[in-house]
């Protein structure tokens, strides 16, 4: 098919959000309503997308991460059929203008294709729907041609019969669009301008009125409150877990998975209940994920194991490797091999080679740590000086007792030992142990203070 432009209809208000922010702008997969449908839009390569958009001002615009968007405002918002006449203007005359809808997140890229293949005319996209209440109902002649649509509020008793219901999304040539839109009136039961109308129109023009049926009902399931809301983030939800189980992926329970952006997942992976996966997530084969972690932005290689209740952002964790239970593993981390992160430590902005650990209740940050270390329970570095952050740079096969503080700028030469409990200021060199301890002392004979007595 030759040009296409996408008109967004996003002006509505929402009301039954009950919500001071645009409707179009609540989240669906961690990620806004409107924001899915531009998504789709683009992978139509699409000569020009344009979001009408009304309620909420300029939130909607802002809210928005695209590029070659224009955005038109409706304001006053007098029907469907006026919000498409407001793109008009920014749209060309050769091929194509696909309506799509704010409040239609899931609507995916396979079924609006299949109305791309339709040879010329209008193409409504319909659904065949046991509770057709609200929708408008497509009316057929005797040939079973379309010959218009009727909207709930305007349909006759026998109309209102019809289980085959307009989604809304339709196509048309632009040029032709142009024209119907110009003749639209508003003499119906809401007294305002349907884009409904224009099959009417086409019809009356010997244009030939197509119908394609999506591959899933769910893709044009419209969002008007929060429970709609909730009840469509549970289906995408089981949409995602029935695409990894397709994989081979094992899922302790598909009902209890939340991804809100793109899992990724090699062979053998293994993911227990309560986990939810951000933004863009790679696992590799046998990775095994343990119940109620958070994994935002991150890449997790080859037979790593993350233990229950582990926290990691854009973080790169190689492979066998050991995290968790309870880890946190914030932005700019990045492991080497069979690396081991246990309980309570926190890892930021540091880069850890392979076979070294730090396995209980450390703060690890802005540091550079070399091969086979092991950090001592309770190590911290001292990163930040209240005003600069600076690093701590740790050799290969150092070894680090426990509570110690290495008040960074600092390094620890390879094969250093440090003793436990040291506050280690200066650079420590190379295969010696250093320290820095008070003397233990004994005071013989010293007493525990008693509680006073008071008598009255
Ligand atoms: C519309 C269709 C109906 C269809 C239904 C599917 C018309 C006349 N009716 O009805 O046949 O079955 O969708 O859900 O088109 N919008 C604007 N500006 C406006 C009015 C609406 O941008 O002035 C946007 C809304 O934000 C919403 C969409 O258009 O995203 C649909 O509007 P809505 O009023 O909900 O249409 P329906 O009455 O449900
Ligand atoms: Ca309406």
């Amino acid at each position: 098919m030759n040009l296409l432009n996408v008109v967004i209809l996003a002006a509505g208000r929402g009301t039954r959000m009950h919500s001071d922010k645009p409707k179009v702008l609540h989240a669906l997969a961690g990620k806004a309503l409107v924001q899915h449908v531009v998504d789709c839009a683009h992978k139509l390569d699409p000569q020009q997308i344009c979001v009408v958009y009304g309620h909420g001002g300029e939130a909607v615009p802002k809210a928005l991460d695209t590029s070659d968007t224009i955005f038109v405002l409706q304001e006053p918002q007098l029907g469907t059929g006026h919000a498409v006449q407001q793109a008009m203007p920014h749209l060309e005359d050769d091929g194509h203008t696909l309506v799509l809808y704010g409040d239609v997140p899931l609507i995916q890229h396979a079924t609006l294709h299949q109305m791309q293949r339709v040879e010329g005319g209008l193409t409504l996209l319909t659904v065949n729907m046991e509770n057709a209440l609200g929708y408008g109902r497509i009316v057929r002649n005797e040939q079973g041609d379309v010959v218009s649509i009727v909207e709930e509020k305007d349909a006759t008793p026998e109309q209102r019969e019809i289980r085959e219901v307009n989604t809304g999304i339709l196509m048309a040539p632009t040029r032709l669009l142009r024209l119907w839109l110009s003749n639209l009136r508003t003499n119906n039961a809401q007294g305002e301008y349907y884009l409904t109308d224009i099959v009417g129109m086409a019809v009356e023009d010997g244009v030939a009125v197509h119908t394609v049926q999506p591959n899933h009902e769910w893709e044009i399931h419209g969002i008007n409150s929060k429970s709609q809301l909730a009840a469509l983030e549970r289906t995408w939800q089981q949409v995602e877990a029935q695409r990894l189980l397709v994989q081979g992926v094992t899922l302790a329970d598909p009902a209890r998975l939340d991804v809100r952006g793109r899992l990724e997942c090699g062979r053998d992976v293994e993911i227990d209940v309560g986990c939810l996966f951000e933004g863009e997530v790679k696992l590799g084969n046998n990775v095994q994920i343990g119940a109620y972690c958070i994994i935002k932005n991150a890449a997790i290689a080859d037979g790593t194991q993350i233990a229950p209740f582990s926290h990691i952002d854009s973080s790169v964790v190689g492979p066998d490797c050991r995290i968790g239970p309870y880890a946190r593993l914030r932005p700019g981390t990045r492991l080497h091999d069979e690396v081991h992160i246990g309980n309570f430590v926190e890892v930021k902005n540091s880069e850890i080679e392979r076979s070294s650990k730090a396995n209980h209740l450390s703060y690890i940050g802005d540091t550079t740590i070399g091969r086979r270390v092991n950090v001592g329970a309770g190590t911290i570095t001292c990163n930040y000086d209240g005003a600069n952050k600076h690093r701590t740079v740790i050799g290969d096969d150092v070894f680090i007792g426990s509570d110690t503080q290495l008040v960074a700028p600092v390094t620890v030469a390879s094969g250093s030992t440090i003793g436990a409990g040291s506050t280690i200021t200066r650079n420590t060199p190379e295969g010696e142990l250093t320290l820095s301890r008070s003397k233990q002392v004994t005071v013989n004979g010293w007493q525990r203070p008693v509680k006073k007595t008071t008598r009255e």
